[in-house]
């Protein structure tokens, strides 16, 4: 019997749960590379440092469609031209400024800030939700619904629109999933289709709106562009708001369900945080290392020749850089596989490096930090009732489908 490949032991659903054995060994080989046309394989955490600040290395959505293969980057098929994620300079930096400008000035995000009350009332009806049931599932009843409640407040979608904006982002997300992709059912798609160009529309009508009559909300600044780089053209915008949904849609449901079975598993710092809440600082950035989102960044090509630790790297070559290997490197951290919030140096890849650092990382940690301090505050007697829980079938945002909880009640 052959070995399966590398693409397959990464992409293999019996990692899922427990992935990191197989990051060990993949450590083992600087830059591994098994198949003619399959990806160079990068898992220590200062080579993936290093080649995420390395210019030579392409983000383009065009290189990589030219460098063939393509198992892990489904295209998000959404019929608008490629975001800034998929972009590089000087494009990228462009349109990056732009949205920055929208999200408040660099380091200093005030409509993420702004916005701590709104997360507040938004998890604190979530979790009222909850009230008078003993077995919850904590990732549809509560991690779920939350990402997208949070970007339609951050865009400005009028509160009456959010059941439909979310009954068109559900399809859309859902059709992500490698699992549901798959599945090739011709109706799922159709849906998903339809949902893509219902919510482009929408989106269209409400740019258009906040073109004439600006309010203090996110598509108005990215539609003004009152910065140096001027304003993003209509189809612009709607790639990124598009853009900032799907990117910070399963990445923060993941970060919270982790999260939460992270803490149950460790039940010392869930009662630290019941007590401490300000200790959700730390957990959340110790979670991004013990258990990132986003495991692998499978969307970069080399532009030119490259070589890595002795091995040369062809021009044209597509390259993966294993974040969540490099966040268990025990050459960068002291007793990598153990969960240690309180640990000095709270360093991590989980959003990435370099230029593509994750944009949306301040508001992710404060839903994140808020979300988890809240449940730990609120969910009486929590209880796994499977360990490991089911996971989606996806490698590259890994987390659980579901989480189903016991709990005696919620505060
Ligand atoms: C980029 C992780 C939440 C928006 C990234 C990247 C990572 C990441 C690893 C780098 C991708 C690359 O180098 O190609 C995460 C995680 C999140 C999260 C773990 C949640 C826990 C969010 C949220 C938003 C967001 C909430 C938006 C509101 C973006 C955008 C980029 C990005 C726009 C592209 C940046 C660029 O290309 O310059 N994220 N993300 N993310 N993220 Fe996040």
């Amino acid at each position: 019997m052959t070995e399966p490949s590398l693409v397959a032991r990464i992409t293999d659903f019996a990692n899922r749960a427990d992935p990191y054995p197989l990051y060990t060994e993949l450590r083992r080989t600087p830059v591994l590379h098994e198949e003619d046309d399959g990806p160079y394989v990068i898992s220590s955490y200062w080579d993936i440092e290093s080649l995420l600040h390395d210019p030579r290395i392409s983000s383009d959505a065009a290189n990589l469609a030219a460098a063939g293969a393509d198992e892990l980057n489904q295209a998000e098929n959404t019929g608008l031209p490629p975001s800034f994620i998929r972009q590089d300079p000087p494009e990228h930096d462009r349109l990056r400024r732009i949205a920055n400008s929208a999200f408040g000035p660099p380091h200093e995000p005030r409509r993420i800030d702004d916005m701590r009350g709104e997360l507040h009332r938004i998890v604190a009806e979530l979790i009222d939700g909850l009230a008078g049931e003993t077995e919850i599932d904590l990732v549809d009843q509560f991690a779920y619904p939350f990402p997208v409640t949070v970007i339609c407040r951050l865009l400005g979608v009028p509160r009456e629109d959010e059941p439909r904006f979310r009954s068109w982002v559900d399809p859309i997300v859902a059709s992500l999933d490698p699992e549901t992709r798959q599945g090739a059912d011709p109706e799922f798609a159709r849906k998903a289709q339809e949902a893509r160009t219902q919510l482009g529309m929408y989106l269209a009508g409400l740019v258009e709106e906040r073109t004439k009559d600006p309010r203090d909300d996110m598509l108005s600044d990215l539609a003004a562009g009152k910065g140096p780089d001027g304003a993003m053209t209509m189809m612009e915008v709607l790639s990124t708001a598009v853009l900032l949904l799907i990117a910070g849609h399963e990445t923060t449901v993941n970060l919270i369900a982790n999260g939460m079975l992270t803490l149950l598993r460790h039940p010392e710092y869930l009662q630290r945080l019941r007590e401490e809440p300000e200790l959700a600082v730390n957990i959340v950035e110790e979670l991004l290392r013990y258990e990132p989102p986003v495991q692998l960044v499978p969307q970069r090509t080399c532009i030119t020749d490259i070589e890595v630790r002795g091995v040369t790297i062809p021009k044209g070559s597509r390259i993966w850089l294993m974040l969540a290997a490099g966040n268990r490197d025990p050459e960068r951290f002291k007793d990598p596989e153990r969960f240690d919030p309180d640990r000095e140096d709270l360093q991590h890849l989980g959003f990435g490096s370099g230029i593509h650092v994750c944009f949306g990382a301040p508001l992710a940690r404060l839903e994140a930090q808020i979300a988890l301090a809240e449940l730990a505050r609120r969910l009486e007697n929590p209880r796994l009732v499977a360990d490991p829980p089911p996971y989606r079938p996806n490698a590259v945002l890994r987390g659980p489908r579901h989480l189903p909880l016991a709990i005696d009640g919620v505060l």
